[in-house]
């Protein structure tokens, strides 16, 4: 895709962080833009604050990207505000979970409808509407690089940043042999400064868990303050917004914002073919 002006983009997540830096820039782009975000005033105000700069083309809709009937009324929103979708970011997602073995199923279910079922179904439900136009479109799944890391983030992090890496790597091969003009990426930020490590303010009450986490040791509070000082100094979104627009004018599949973790990755590799066990590392506390 390689004109924006005119056409329509959906971003999940766009109340915030990345989504909200996505949604500045296909607006600096002249693009109409559906806002989608389960922070109903947070979204609100944010699309009220893009307005008063001038863009008049937003649709701010309330949506929990984790139920695909939600997604569903998005779609037909779009199409009934705008008549066609071009550009889609499932990008929402929430930091959380625990370990392996004490995550517990409201974690796993929290983190996994949130992160991966969320773009399961952004892709049931968009890509037949892009199909069906036969225009040229593009998606963008955001995972992280702890989808592309071994032992790094929390478990249900990790697992859902992987499936989305691995579901977008689907998506290319299968958008490729079905010969359609829709091409896509993955997304795969490094340390970037938003509000993820506050993910908690959007868990819903039916999936939390009547008992609270255990007090935090003070050393899993100092490992969680120095990651909330290193994110605070991570790369600022609109920096992550101009490379993910790179990544699409070029038509990448994988973007990534940092090069610094490219040995690691490339260790990962030689592990795995090598049959050596990896280094025990963590990227970090929440993720
Ligand atoms: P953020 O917390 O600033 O923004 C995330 C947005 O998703 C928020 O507006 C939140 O309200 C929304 N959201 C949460 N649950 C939702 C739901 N059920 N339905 C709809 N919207 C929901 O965090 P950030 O960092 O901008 O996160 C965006 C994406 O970037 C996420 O997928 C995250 O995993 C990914 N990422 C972020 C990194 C970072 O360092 N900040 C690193 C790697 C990946």
């Amino acid at each position: 895709m390689q004109d924006f002006a005119g056409k329509v983009a959906v971003i999940t997540g766009a109340a915030s962080g990345i989504g909200l830096a996505l949604t500045e820039k296909c607006l600096d782009e002249g693009m109409q833009v559906v806002m989608a975000d389960i922070e109903e005033q947070v979204l609100d105000k944010a699309a009220e604050k893009l307005r008063e700069r001038g863009h008049n083309s937003i649709l701010a809709v309330p949506t929990d990207v984790a139920v695909l009937e939600q997604i569903e009324a998005l779609c037909q929103k779009t199409i009934d505000q705008f008549g066609e979708v071009h550009l889609l970011f499932n990008n929402a997602g929430v930091g959380g979970g625990g370990n392996s073995w004490q995550a517990t199923n409201k974690d796993w279910e929290w983190v996994m409808g949130v992160n991966l079922f969320s773009v399961i179904h952004g892709l049931r439900v968009f890509v037949p509407q892009m199909i069906s136009q036969g225009n040229s479109c593009h998606i963008v799944n955001t995972a992280s690089v702890a989808g592309l890391l071994d032992g790094v983030a929390n478990a249900s992090y990790a697992v859902t940043k992987h499936g989305v890496v691995a579901l977008t790597e689907i998506l290319f091969r299968d958008l490729g042999q079905e010969n359609v003009p829709i091409s896509c990426s993955v997304l795969c930020p490094g340390i970037i400064n938003t509000n993820i490590l506050t993910s908690h303010r959007n868990r819903p009450a039916d999936l939390t868990n009547q008992q609270p986490d255990p007090s935090p040791s003070a050393e899993q509070e100092n490992a969680r303050s120095q990651f909330a000082a290193l994110m605070q100094q991570g790369m600022p979104t609109s920096q992550v917004a101009d490379i993910v627009f790179k990544g699409i004018r070029e038509e990448t599949l994988y973007i990534q914002t940092h090069d610094s973790f490219n040995q690691a990755i490339l260790d990962r590799a030689q592990n795995i073919t090598t049959a050596t066990n990896p280094p025990l590392r963590n990227l970090t506390p929440d993720e």
